[in-house]
């Protein structure tokens, strides 16, 4: 990755060594990837955050996931949580070991590290007023921003401060406007203090409007990045048609027009969002495919790069990385000439399917969720009285 932040070892006069990592809102080439569920699923598939950090073709590595927050507020990191102890007469994690490698893989790669709020498992539906939104705002503030002296909110990763936080909610929630408007306040006023730039990213599903987070998404709020997940979903990249230059069913156009006429920060950038693995999410491309669909979206102006789901999935999928940087690197070309966008809206309609490996399995599929198709791994009986249907070789879906 280029032109990113230049980032100085502590206690040395000289730059050295430049490294060239984390978000840049000037590249279309940015590349997130999820860690700490380990969708994978396998003892070993998943291993501590600094393992990761020295790969160079990553910039932004989401910790999934916050997934409570109004107290007692929780954070879950699947095996890593192993390695963490709980604060006392609290079931919240302290992670020293989180705390350690926030700081390398801030310090010493450069990486820019978001903890992600929500995740399949969260079910708080938001906050019961605007009050209760902006207080714990600021309380999250307070326990994963930069150290408030006085303050007595547990710390889990410590001293360490993430660089800002990412949103993945996947069911409806009411009052997350405000919760988000005051994170980025709060962000802001702190980087206008002498604390450094933080980022404020969400992850939609390609659905638009997403039913979970268009509140926010349309807010005040100004968001750097959204990485939408272009899975699991009838809009997403595995319904990318090669070589045409209408697309009914994959949708970056509608984003990207959001993303001109509706974000309140008009230079949002938007991340292509992809399962990193054949079992990672419906909808998993490779090939000739993923090479298509990353030239095809990357003629918006919104284009910002891709995000991955996830870290255990990539490192079991040896090259598929390797095969994004490249795409992303060419300019053009392959079977797909670039097009002029078009502004056709698409109707799709809503899933409140979670992202694959993150969903307890055994349990009932609600009315919309996935059920089936290729690389799904998750529960396949829906919550009666609906039936799985398949509407392709990738998706099947309770209705
Ligand atoms: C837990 O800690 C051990 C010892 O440092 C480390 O090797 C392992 O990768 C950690 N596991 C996770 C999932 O973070």
């Amino acid at each position: 990755m280029f032109s990113k932040e230049l980032v100085t070892l502590a206690g040395l006069a000289l730059v050295v060594p430049q490294v060239w990592a984390g978000f840049s809102s000037s590249s279309n080439k940015n590349v997130a990837v999820y860690w700490g569920q380990n969708s994978r699923n396998q003892a070993t598939s998943q291993t501590r955050l600094a393992d990761y950090c020295s790969n160079s073709e990553i910039d932004i590595i989401p910790l999934a996931f916050l997934n409570v927050i109004v107290n007692p507020t929780t954070v879950n990191f699947a095996n890593a949580g192993d390695n963490c102890t709980t604060f006392p007469n609290s079931n919240l994690l302290s992670c020293p070991q989180i705390e350690q490698d926030i700081k390398t893989c801030q310090s010493t790669y450069g990486k820019t590290i978001l903890l992600s709020i929500g995740g399949a498992t969260y079910t708080e539906g938001g906050f019961t007023s605007a009050s209760q939104a902006t207080t714990w705002a600021d309380n999250i503030w307070a326990m994963f921003g930069p150290v408030q002296s006085g303050s007595s909110l547990h710390r889990p990763f410590g001293s360490a401060v993430v660089d800002g936080f990412d949103f993945d909610f996947e069911t409806t929630t009411s009052n997350m406007a405000p919760f988000a408007e005051r994170l980025r306040s709060n962000m802001d006023a702190a980087t206008a203090a002498g604390a450094k730039k933080f980022y404020l990213s969400a992850a939609p599903q390609c659905v638009f409007p997403d039913a979970a987070d268009h509140e926010m998404l349309d807010s005040s709020a100004r968001f750097d990045f959204v990485m939408i997940q272009f899975y699991n979903n009838w809009c997403g990249a595995s319904n990318f048609v090669q070589g045409s230059s209408t697309q009914n069913a994959f949708n970056f156009d509608v984003w990207d027009n959001w993303a001109k006429t509706t974000s309140a920060n008009p230079n949002v950038r938007l991340l292509l969002g992809l399962p990193a693995n054949s079992g990672a999410g419906g909808g998993y491309v490779s090939g000739s495919q993923l090479d298509a669909v990353i030239a095809y979206s990357k003629q918006y102006s919104s284009f910002g790069g891709v995000m991955l789901w996830d870290m255990s999935q990539l490192y079991a999928n040896p090259g598929f990385l390797d095969s994004v940087v490249s795409a992303l690197g060419n300019s053009g070309g392959g079977s797909n000439p670039p097009s002029p966008p078009k502004t056709t809206l698409t109707t799709v309609t809503r899933t409140t399917t979670t992202k694959s490996g993150t969903s307890p399995t055994g349990s009932l599929v609600p009315q919309w969720g996935q059920c089936g198709g290729q690389g799904y791994t998750g529960s396949t009986q829906c919550q009666p009285p609906y039936k799985c249907v398949s509407q392709s070789v990738w998706w099947a879906q309770c209705q």
